[in-house]
């Protein structure tokens, strides 16, 4: 196991409209891409792209989506997780399992269109980790 890039911070917000208006006037992006829906994880998306990385701007896509109680316990949106980059999904599984890391739920597809997991915050440190394989072409 290597850790890989950085790949995204993931942002919950009430409304991606206006943050992706702060990002905008606020913060200066000038790259912000098309918001899509994300029926898989409950949660619409929206990349800001940054020089190095981005951020995921998700907003709950349903009144089950998994972030509802994040927004009910931080109404203004905040920091929800980070996600890394890994050349090998199935090998990164099997590492983390072997670490004793609880994985939550099954690998699936991710907003970038590879597979994705996440970590316990319990055992990172206090931060959702979401583990991503690599998209195989430039992006
Ligand atoms: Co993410």
């Amino acid at each position: 196991m290597k850790l890989g890039r950085l790949n995204h911070v993931g942002v919950a917000t009430p409304s991606i409209e206006r943050s992706v208006a702060t990002y905008r006037e606020t913060m200066g992006a000038e790259v912000v891409r098309d918001p899509f829906d994300l029926p898989a994880q409950g949660v619409r998306v929206c990349f800001v792209d940054t020089p190095n990385s981005q951020i995921e701007l998700i907003e709950p896509l349903g009144a089950d989506s998994p972030i509802v109680k994040f927004l009910e316990r931080n109404p203004e949106g905040g920091q929800h997780h980070v996600c890394f980059e890994v050349p090998d999904i199935e090998a990164a599984h099997t590492w983390f399992d072997g670490k004793g890391c609880r994985i939550l739920g099954p690998t699936r597809i991710g907003a970038h269109g590879t597979p994705i997991f996440f970590l316990h915050p319990k055992d990172m440190g206090g931060v959702l980790t979401e583990i991503m394989e690599s998209p195989k072409q430039a992006h």
